[in-house]
């Protein structure tokens, strides 16, 4: 919970002042209502206009491409985390990332401070699929592939779902797409260990029918547009 003119000042080009002086006017509205007390508090998801502007919708949903060396959580005394990397707009709005990449994955990563919306693509149940690029140091053999299709169980006797893996063609470095349905602990990694594959570099590609635009660059984020978070929400199979 924040302040109405802190809320006010961090999603807008206004100073602290300037946010008080248009609260006290009866210019801003929170949620529908015309609220004139500078210190009530409200949740940063609120939905905040000024002067019939808004200054976004409750929900907010980005894309960002993630960048190496930077870690998937909200706070981390010693790490950079991705909401560390994001534009100033985006701070202090509740944030915080649908799922986990590793440190050093790159690719498509989504912030949220919907909850719902997160359990929808990540819990394991709805079937979302998630595709990710590997480099290699080298190619799948057909029985790793089918050994991906039926159920690839890591050393402590955990079952992952049917997943599918591909060798991708292309000159230069192995590479190999694998698709899966679950975001357990590095597990992309490890499913391709149990093959005796090495992982050299990781990327996301795509969550469910929603793929990384290719224009964002490296630790670049945009907010989805309503059709995108329409794809991501038809992409459950349930
Ligand atoms: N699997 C991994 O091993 N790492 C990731 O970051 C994502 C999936």
């Amino acid at each position: 919970m924040e302040r109405l003119d802190k809320l006010v000042s961090q999603r807008s080009s206004l100073t602290r002042s300037e946010a008080r002086s248009l609260i006290k006017r009866g210019e801003v509205a929170v949620n529908g209502e015309v609220c004139k007390s500078c210190d009530k508090k409200f949740d940063s998801s609120a939905e905040i206009v000024v002067g019939g502007k808004s200054l976004g919708g409750k929900y907010l949903y980005l894309m960002m491409n993630k960048p190496e060396g930077v870690v998937c959580a909200t706070k981390d005394s010693l790490e950079k985390t991705v909401l560390d990397i994001l534009p100033p707009q985006y701070k202090n709005r509740g944030l915080f990332p649908a799922g986990r990449l590793d440190k050093d994955t790159t690719g498509l990563l989504l912030l949220t401070n919907d909850g719902e919306f997160s359990h929808r693509i990540m819990s394991p149940n709805k079937n979302v699929y998630k595709y990710y690029i590997a480099q290699t140091d080298k190619p799948l053999s057909e029985d790793d592939i089918s050994l991906f299709r039926s159920g690839i169980v890591f050393k402590d006797g955990t079952k992952c779902k049917s997943a599918f893996a591909e060798n991708l063609k292309g000159e230069g470095a192995c590479r190999v797409g694998v698709k899966i349905c679950e975001g357990k602990y590095h597990q992309v990694k490890k499913m391709l260990a149990v093959c005796g594959v090495k992982v050299q570099k990781l990327e996301r590609i795509s969550i469910g029918f929603l793929t990384l635009d290719i224009k964002l660059p490296k630790g670049g984020c945009r907010e989805l547009t309503d059709i995108e978070i329409s794809q991501i929400l038809f992409s459950s199979f349930t």
